[in-house]
């Protein structure tokens, strides 16, 4: 029965593999040879991460980027860069890989979590301003799946109360917020070029900026405390090695030359899915909102209820895998839930509670992210959106097919 589902014996949507990812061929073998071959491995004698930080801080509207050895360390220096530290408090979001909560920590500083929109998955002013405190410095907003979040309203926000806004963009390289690349609209933005990553070199991050006193401050704590201009044994202020090496460099520069096809098939076919998924009782694709110029689609991001299918997401993946379609549960608890957090595992970094000895984040509760993580969110990677129209119909179908049968909720 062409309705019977995979899972229960019945004929799968499909059985051809999705792109794998990452892709690469020859041009990035030429580029790595070549820096190879330079002889220039570092840095600071090599071209590649410079050729690379212009090209990428020019696409995203920023009149500096610095190339660093990835996204966590990018959060790690910018707050640093920023002045936050001991007693400071930074507002992030609860759905969010660890990093955007443990760089803050990691500048001594106290993550304040605040709950987000959920149908959008991102958070946004009124959450935001709902636990700002005479301690917060700054917000950390994660555009998340390349979604832009509301930044007219977080900027507005952050003037109002005098906060430095670093904005999260490690899932949204090339999104736009009204007919404008994000990163650069924040006082600075953080992207990473870890492997599963739109734009990735294995490990790698930038930061970009169009503040140039906070880009001169990046640029010091990037490279061991140094000043430009300045000796090599001078240093200033408490900085680190956290430079991007030149073979990650080479590899960036070959994959740039196909970036930008790869985020307008991402954007053809997440615009797609979007339409067709929408109108499935039960299934709510994450919101466009119309601020939205262009999506980054690092995630397809789905919620599926529970009340409306009559199963768990749990048992929607399962059988969306068995139709032939990989997808994922999310973030599956908030951030605040993880172990570091309930047992202020924070090692060295006791800035956060020696200014609140009483922390204690098993009283944080964002409850739209309690039901996004623990009951709806289902993603799609981005590699997928990188086949098809039929590859999409595919996903459509097997969607559909799932949510209509009657007896994996009678199961
Ligand atoms: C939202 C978010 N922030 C920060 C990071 C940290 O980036 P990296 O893995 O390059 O350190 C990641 C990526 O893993 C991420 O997804």
């Amino acid at each position: 029965m062409a309705n019977q589902l995979a899972i229960h014996g019945g004929t799968p949507v499909r059985t051809a593999a999705f792109p794998s990812w990452p892709i690469f061929g020859q041009r990035e073998e030429e580029c790595l040879l070549a820096a190879l071959r330079s002889g220039a491995w570092g840095k600071v004698q090599g071209r590649e991460v410079q050729q690379f930080e212009r090209r990428f801080a020019d696409y995203h509207e920023a009149r500096h980027g610095l190339g660093v050895v990835n996204g966590t360390v990018a959060l790690r220096i910018a707050l640093m860069a920023s002045g936050i530290g001991a007693g400071d408090e930074v507002i992030v979001p609860p759905y969010t890989f660890v990093a955007t909560a443990s760089a803050v920590l990691e500048a001594n500083a106290t993550p304040v979590f605040a709950d987000l929109d959920l149908t959008t998955s991102n958070i946004g002013p009124a959450a935001i301003e709902a636990v700002i405190t005479p301690r917060t410095k700054a917000i950390i907003p994660v555009h998340l799946g390349g979604l832009p979040c509301d930044m007219d309203g977080i900027m507005a926000l952050a003037a109002r109360h005098n906060l430095t806004v670093i904005e999260d963009a490690c899932h949204a390289h090339g999104a736009e917020y009204k007919g404008r690349r994000v990163g650069a609209i924040g006082h600075l933005g953080c992207f990473s070029f870890q492997s599963s990553k739109n734009l990735n070199c294995g490990e790698g991050g930038i930061i970009v900026t169009n503040d140039d006193e906070l880009a001169t401050r990046c640029w010091s704590i990037h490279n061991c405390g140094r000043v430009t201009g300045g000796k090599w044994y001078e240093h200033h202020r408490l900085g680190g090695n956290y430079r991007l090496g030149e073979f990650q460099g080479a590899v960036l520069n070959a994959q740039w030359e196909r970036f930008e096809e790869q985020a307008e098939t991402r954007e053809r076919n997440g615009k797609y899915l979007d339409e067709q998924l929408s109108g499935i009782p039960g299934v709510y694709p994450q919101v466009r909102t119309a601020d939205c110029t262009r999506h980054g689609y690092h995630l397809f991001s789905l919620r599926v209820d529970p009340g409306v299918l009559g199963f768990s997401r749990e048992k929607f993946i399962e059988a969306l895998a068995a139709e032939g379609i990989p997808a994922l549960a999310g973030y599956p608890i908030p951030l605040y839930r993880e172990p570091v957090f309930l047992n202020r595992a924070f090692g060295p970094y006791t800035g956060c509670l020696a200014a609140r000895p009483d922390l204690d984040y098993s009283r944080t509760q964002c409850p739209q992210c309690e039901i996004l993580s623990t009951q709806q969110g289902v993603w799609l990677e981005q590699r997928l959106l990188l086949a098809g129209r039929e590859d999409m119909d595919d996903i459509v179908r097997a969607i559909r097919k799932v949510c209509q049968c009657r007896e994996l909720a009678a199961r």
